[in-house]
């Protein structure tokens, strides 16, 4: 064995190499010491999903360059949403990154009533891809920080019908899940079931570097994220928690506007993201399949907790492709001090936190 001492010039450059060639298609198949066919499939579909990101980041940073690339479409897509340019963009670059993929026979998205079909991939493309193309997309026109969420399945039948009835079962038949977030840099985050791993957008590569193995959320955060706007439309015991939080001291609010914000800021810091219910929408405005279960996902892999508030997020099974869950998300005592006022059984925070 080489001397380390000796050649501690040559053993420092290497694992700086080592550490620069650890994208994400590599580390994929280093989770799964394998080079077997799903292996090389999940390394292959984590890599288009780093190139629609790619994309993506390439537009955001130069949207204020541009024509046409800030404001609304005029249309309002099938959650009566009004559509902005970057959804629509977003919504199709991630199309065009499985295009002759062989990969995903089928995407489902925010922006799509039905799922759309790549029927060239169909015969051998085994998943599908469900994806939140701009998430925060009211941050858009004002250079903040926007995402993607996305969540890969396997496509079980042949969903003949174009109904996506197989995708109607629970957060725990997701192969993978992530996000990426468009931020001062770009970050992409996913899991497939073996630890929650963060990877930086090197511009001058142009690839995905790890840059942070094995994320473990604190079970225990000190902020907060709602909208508080919402106060007066919330259930009793939401209003409650929030009046309780405001006089505990070392709590702190962050809101972003863009749910990957915050959660990417709660699974280094911990804290607590929620989306309740309201009079007029009980199940609050997120929806299952693209965006709470991936997150639920992500957060549980990474020691945290994902609720409705009354049942473990992942158990929920949606009643059609764009349903929408309620959202408690976070670390493990900050979730649970929330439950404990929607389940009408109030914690002190004494029980939970650790100081
Ligand atoms: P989207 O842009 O995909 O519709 O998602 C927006 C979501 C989420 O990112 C954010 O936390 C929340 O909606 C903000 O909604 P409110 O303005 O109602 O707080
Ligand atoms: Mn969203
Ligand atoms: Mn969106």
């Amino acid at each position: 064995m080489a001397d380390k001492s000796v050649n501690s010039g040559n053993f420092f450059h290497e694992q700086a190499l080592d550490r620069d060639c650890t994208t994400l298609s590599r580390h994929v198949l280093q989770q799964l010491k394998s080079f077997g066919p799903d292996a090389q499939d999940l390394s292959a579909l984590m890599t288009r999903i780093g190139l629609a990101g790619k994309l993506i980041a390439r537009r955001l940073s130069r949207a204020g360059l541009m024509e046409g690339v800030l404001g609304l479409t005029g249309e309002v897509n099938v959650q009566g949403e009004d559509v902005k340019k970057m959804d629509l963009f977003a919504n199709e670059v991630f199309i065009a990154a499985f295009k002759q993929s062989g990969l995903v026979c089928r995407l489902a998205s925010e922006e799509m009533d039905k799922p759309y079909y790549i029927p060239e991939n169909c015969p051998i493309g085994r998943y599908t891809l469900l994806y939140d193309p701009i998430d925060g997309s009211s941050n858009v026109d004002h250079n903040l920080n926007v995402g993607s969420i996305f969540s890969i399945r396997q496509q079980e039948g042949e969903d003949l019908d174009g109904t996506a009835q197989d995708l109607l079962q629970s957060g725990r038949k997701q192969i993978a899940a992530g996000y990426i977030l468009y931020g001062p840099s770009t970050m992409l985050v996913y899991s497939i079931g073996q630890g929650v791993h963060a990877f930086a957008l090197d511009p001058s590569l142009g690839e995905f570097i790890l840059a942070c193995e094995n994320m473990i959320i604190p079970d225990h955060g000190p902020t907060y994220s709602v909208n508080e706007g919402n106060f007066w439309d919330w259930d009793e015991s939401i209003r409650q928690y929030v009046r309780y939080v405001h006089r505990q001291p070392g709590y702190s609010a962050r809101y972003s506007g863009a749910l990957v914000g915050d959660i990417h800021r709660i699974l280094f810091q911990g804290g607590v993201f929620l989306y309740p219910g309201t009079t007029k929408n009980p199940q609050g405005k997120l929806r299952l399949l693209y965006e709470t279960a991936p997150l639920g996902f992500l957060v549980e892999q990474a020691g945290g907790k994902a609720s409705t508030g009354s049942e473990n997020l992942l158990d929920v099974v949606p009643d059609h492709l764009h349903a929408r869950t309620p959202l408690v998300l976070g670390s493990r005592q900050n979730v649970e001090l929330v439950e404990s006022f929607i389940q009408n059984n109030p914690q002190a925070e004494s029980t939970f936190v650790q100081v």
